[in-house]
């Protein structure tokens, strides 16, 4: 801890900051392309990327197109890609069926991954928001959301996604319970080695706009996400559901939003201690692209500064739409 004792001039902290060569000396933290990983969009067809509104220089990308794509992140060293497909509104049911479907658009993608670029890990949505015909996470039934059959469901999807050879299942749903029964149906379906990474806190963000745009989930919802995840005003219940995860067998565990939540990344880290990630999410993006693109901030540096403050508060790595852009930066 920084003593208070030496009084100046003893003590003169620019002493520290007057070159590049002492600054780098001094430096606490860092970030390296190994820290992210890229959240990506795809939708069904050939040859196709579709721009998003709302997140400039983001694009909805047919599987092709995503492979070229994973192909250049993995060798600018990202060691992840994690992929939200956009479902036709056609496949959109009460049931969700088509979210354990083997052949669905995201099974098709992780096969295509684990064939064409096998050194990047692949990283799912375990939720049924995008196959929902009303937009939630569970099923509803009376007008609430129900939890286990909703997880009952989840564990389905799950297997689907470790079945087409996911390496990091990302339950997003916020339903109780979810970690166990999908720990506990992994290890009976002999994917001991799939590993979870649980979005452990989740607060019901309005950050998520964009997001519900690129998967078009936002025309379907009805009502809010509020009795599933957590209010943004409390931090003592989100570290009391990130440690129920990793009771239940999470490996890994999420903070998202991130930059308003960089409080709880901390906490966490240091309370817990367990591999913790946050998850710099589409309105966080949508600001700072949109502020860059206006002209009204420098977006680059704007972009490094907000990833290393993740790092600052201890997470070991980001989920971020900058990850390309980030690396490439990095790599000169
Ligand atoms: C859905 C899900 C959401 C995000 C990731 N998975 C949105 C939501 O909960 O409504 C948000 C990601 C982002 O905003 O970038 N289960």
């Amino acid at each position: 801890m920084p003593s208070p004792t030496t009084p100046y001039p003893a003590s003169r902290t620019r002493r520290l900051r007057q070159t590049p060569a002492i600054r780098a000396l001094v430096r606490e933290n860092t970030l390296s392309s190994s820290d992210l990983i890229w959240p990506v969009f795809i939708q069904e067809g050939k040859d196709t990327s579709t721009p998003i509104a709302s997140m400039p220089g983001v694009a909805r990308m047919t599987i092709d197109h995503m492979l070229i794509a994973a192909r250049e992140a993995a060798e600018l060293g990202i060691p992840a890609i994690c992929l939200f497909p956009y479902i036709e509104q056609g496949l959109k049911t009460e049931d969700c069926a088509d979210a354990w479907n083997p052949d669905n658009l995201s099974n098709r993608a992780i096969r295509a991954l684990k064939a064409e670029v096998p050194e990047i890990a692949v990283m799912t949505d375990v939720a049924l928001d995008p196959y929902n015909i009303n937009g939630h996470d569970g099923y509803v039934m009376d007008g609430e959301i129900v939890n286990d059959a909703t997880v009952e469901a989840l564990v389905k999807m799950a297997l689907a996604q470790a079945d087409a050879g996911a390496d990091i299942i990302g339950p997003s749903d916020m339903m109780d319970g979810r970690i166990a029964a999908i720990r506990n149906g992994l290890e009976a379906a002999g994917h001991q080695n799939t590993t979870i990474m649980s979005y452990a806190a989740k607060f019901a963000s309005a950050f998520y706009g964009p997001f519900r745009d690129a998967v078009g989930a936002s025309g379907a919802l009805v009502g809010d996400k509020n009795t599933y995840q957590i209010n943004p005003a409390n931090s003592d219940e989100a570290l009391r559901n990130v440690a129920q995860d990793l009771a239940e067998g999470a490996d890994m565990v999420m903070v998202k939003p991130g930059m308003p939540y960089l409080d709880i990344c901390a906490r966490v880290k240091t309370e817990l201690g367990a591999p913790t990630f946050a998850y710099q999410v589409s309105g966080e993006y949508a600001m700072i692209a949109g502020a860059a693109a206006n002209g009204w901030v420098d977006g680059d540096k704007v972009m490094m500064e907000s990833l290393i403050a993740f790092k600052r508060a201890g997470c070991d790595g980001v989920l971020t739409y900058f990850a390309p852009a980030a690396a490439r930066l990095l790599a000169g």
